[in-house]
């Protein structure tokens, strides 16, 4: 027998339905609430609340579980890539060797921006914030394929493999160039014949006359870091993209919606946080324990960037497999970083100290990521675009999981606490 869940109003009992997901997770399905009593539930910030089902991430936030398509994350790292793990995330399966070959391929051959779009970074201030840029490209790139961004759903699923690995190629590009100019430098056409990550550090580093040099480390550690990123659930960025698709706009209007969302300091702005608390102490000539005292106090300004997770409350798997890699890179770089000591000396302090372990709270990916990325050479005000490179995966498979879904048109209730009626009094009489 189905499992059902009661709702007492008044002394009058209503039965729900309850829904378990493959993990056992349970919900209560309340689509039927408001017509059967009147009554919407109220869950600000939808902490509590599944806005839809999904099949592609399953996070275990108390055992510290992150799964893409079924797959471990910790098994992707060791054995997969950022560009076959976009696949899997996309399109649900690993791709087979000729799948990959063609994905590959496509990506590859869509690297180039077209001409026209150079004119629009040459109307953009040189301050620009790079997100801006990125969230302005990524939706008028969609102006130069009306094919694939016509909201004519059917005709913009029918176009959905090309769209996605115009996606995938191209914001690797427009970062790359939202740099570039930022920093006065000519931009840098792709190679062919460089692979995904180091085609982008070639596209960001390069000079006219003295090519980026491929360093496999540097390559596995960025492919690292958009692969742990690829996707996340419900998360802010992609639940606006989903939000955004419900309404019947096309992949690359969803897409440039999710980095608008995810710009914020409280979602993908965190690891650029963590580099200036860093920094801090480092200025400071604290070895971090004056830090963490402070950061014990309950004051929200002085919290340990880059610890807790609203989901997390174990180790994020993320930040152990970035733990180590972070080691790697600035050995092989020969970087002695001293923001690195001041990292481990704080996870060091923290995950001793009652104060963390009583709140369940643990390094997330975004404590070691910064460093890494600062060793490559990504200037921090780049962090959140890297962000989005690595989250487009995930917005183009949850585009397409609601795309092809049944979803109605997301529209939240809410309860309104503003004035009750009152009489329209004109100027002369206020
Ligand atoms: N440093 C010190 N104390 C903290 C920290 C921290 N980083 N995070 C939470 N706490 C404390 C709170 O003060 C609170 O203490 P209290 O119970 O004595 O009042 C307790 O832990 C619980 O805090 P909440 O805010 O309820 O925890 P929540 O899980 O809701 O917050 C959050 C998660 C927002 C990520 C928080 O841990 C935080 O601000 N961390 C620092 C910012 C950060 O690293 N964000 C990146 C998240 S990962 C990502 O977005 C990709």
């Amino acid at each position: 027998m189905s499992e059902t869940a009661k709702i007492i109003i008044a002394d009058q009992p209503y039965e729900f339905p309850v829904i378990t997901g493959t993990e056992n997770e349970k919900a209560i399905d309340t689509a039927r609430l408001r017509d059967l009593t009147g009554y919407v539930t109220y869950d600000d910030g939808y902490g509590n609340t599944a806005s839809c089902e999904s099949a592609i991430t399953f996070i275990d936030g108390e055992q510290g579980t992150l799964r893409y398509r079924g797959y471990d994350i910790q098994d992707l790292a060791v054995h997969s890539n950022f560009i076959e793990s976009a696949y899997l995330v996309v399109y649900g399966e690993l791709p087979t060797i000729s799948q990959l070959q063609n994905f590959r391929h496509l990506i590859l051959r869509n690297a180039a921006i077209h001409q026209g779009m150079f004119s629009f970074f040459e109307a953009f201030p040189n301050n620009s914030h790079p997100m801006a840029i990125l969230s302005a490209m990524v939706n008028s790139l969609g102006c130069y394929y009306p094919e694939m961004a016509s909201n004519n759903r059917e005709q913009d699923l029918e176009h959905l493999d090309s769209a996605a690995t115009i996606l995938l190629s191209k914001v690797r590009t427009l970062a790359a160039m939202s740099y570039r100019m930022k920093y006065g430098l000519p931009f840098i056409h792709p190679k062919p014949e460089l692979p995904y990550c180091s085609n982008f550090l070639h596209m960001m580093f390069s000079e006219p006359y003295a090519d980026y040099k491929f360093n496999p480390v540097v390559d596995r550690a960025l492919n690292l870091i958009l692969l742990l990123h690829a996707d996340h659930e419900q998360n802010c960025s992609t639940s606006t993209v989903r939000m955004v698709a419900s309404g019947g706009a096309n992949l690359f209007a969803s897409a440039s919606a999710g980095v608008c969302a995810l710009w914020g300091p409280a979602h993908g702005g965190a690891n650029m946080a963590v580099i200036h608390m860093l920094a801090q102490i480092h200025q400071d000539s604290d070895d971090g324990s004056r830090f963490v005292a402070a950061a014990k106090s309950g004051d929200k300004s002085k919290r340990l960037m880059g610890f807790g997770h609203r989901v997390y409350k174990n180790y994020d798997p993320r930040a152990k497999i970035l733990r180590k890699t972070c080691a790697d890179v600035l050995n092989t770089l020969g970087v002695n970083d001293p923001l690195l000591d001041i990292a481990l000396k704080l996870e060091e302090i923290a995950t001793h100290d009652e104060y963390f372990h009583a709140r369940r709270l643990y390094p997330n990916v975004d404590f070691y990521s910064g460093i890494i990325m600062r060793a490559i050479g990504i200037p921090v005000d780049m962090f959140t675009v890297m962000f989005a490179i690595g989250r487009m995966p995930g917005w183009i498979a949850h585009w397409r999981e609601l795309a092809t879904g049944n979803s109605p048109i997301h529209r939240p209730r809410q309860i309104y606490t503003g004035s009750p009626r009152r009489e329209f009094t004109p100027i002369d009489q206020r």
